[in-house]
């Protein structure tokens, strides 16, 4: 068993080492934007695959590691784990539509609802205390997961049909193709000081530094981690400003 994951602000990170960990205490989880990920995939036969849902789809880095592997898919069991703010009709069945065309057998699907990585935008933060609440009910949700897969039953979240009508009616038909009209749509304000911390963090190696300043590239997929980390909030956007940022371990720690 390995669990392969995508996560921007460290939600669905937490939640497939979690996970991996109640079902089998000697597997790994390891980060998608590692050349490590496609090695172990090739090697296992039960596969965690984890990431946070963007417009009730999956982020364009996963789907391209699910294409880019293709040949890799055959037979493979996997558990989709998909984590989000508030909703997402199919978020697991997006992933698991797509690994079934490559053969996988998909044996599950798993929604958790985490803080929302979206911290430019005020009408979508909460409270600490909530967002603490968010996090207890997460890992009681998780630990029944576990329990219950032991005993043979998977979870079938997002896999049903009227999940994918809630997916489209709800989010889809609205935000789709959103994440690509944003790949350079990146601001960075005035008030960054060249630290660099944001260059080594992109995964999709989206920014540089440029006179001693960041510069963004075309290739941002919208995951929040630079926005969440920039230690002088300097970056946005979807919003003008940083509200409050939000990573997992900064919530454990608060
Ligand atoms: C661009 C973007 C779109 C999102 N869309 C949704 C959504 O449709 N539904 C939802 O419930 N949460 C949505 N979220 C929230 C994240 O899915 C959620 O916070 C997730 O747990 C973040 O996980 P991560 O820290 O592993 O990246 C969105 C977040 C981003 C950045
Ligand atoms: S982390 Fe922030 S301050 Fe540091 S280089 Fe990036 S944008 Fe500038
Ligand atoms: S530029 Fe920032 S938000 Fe965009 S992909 Fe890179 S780390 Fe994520």
């Amino acid at each position: 068993m390995v669990g392969i994951y995508f996560s921007g602000t460290g939600n669905t990170k937490h939640c497939v080492e979690k996970l991996i960990h109640l079902l089998d205490g000697t597997a790994r989880a390891v980060p998608m934007e590692q050349k490590e990920a496609a090695d172990l995939l090739w090697e296992e036969d039960f596969i965690v695959l984890g990431y946070p849902v963007q417009y009730s789809n999956v982020p364009v880095m996963v789907r391209d590691f699910i294409q880019s592997n293709s040949g890799l898919w055959k037979s493979k069991n996997v558990l989709c784990v998909a984590t989000m703010a508030l909703f997402s009709g199919d978020g697991a069945g997006c992933a698991a539509r797509l690994l079934e065309k490559f053969g996988a057998n998909v044996l599950g699907g798993l929604h958790i609802r985490m803080p929302d990585s979206i911290c430019d935008v005020k009408l979508l933060k909460t409270s600490v205390e909530k967002n603490q609440r968010i996090l207890r009910a997460a890992d009681r949700k998780i630990e029944n997961c576990a329990e219950k897969i032991g005993r043979g039953k998977y979870p079938k979240d997002g896999l049903y049909f009227y999940d994918r009508i809630a997916g489209f009616v709800s989010q889809r038909l609205w935000f789709y193709g959103k994440t690509k009209n944003y790949s350079d749509k990146l601001k960075i304000s005035m008030d960054c000081t060249g630290c660099g911390l944001c260059t080594g963090l992109c995964p999709m190696g989206n920014l540089t530094l440029e006179n001693g300043r960041a510069a963004a590239g075309s290739r941002c997929t919208m995951c929040y981690r630079c926005i969440s980390s920039c230690p002088s909030q300097a970056i946005t956007l979807l919003g003008k400003t940083v509200i409050k940022q939000g990573r997992y371990e900064k919530y454990v720690k608060e």
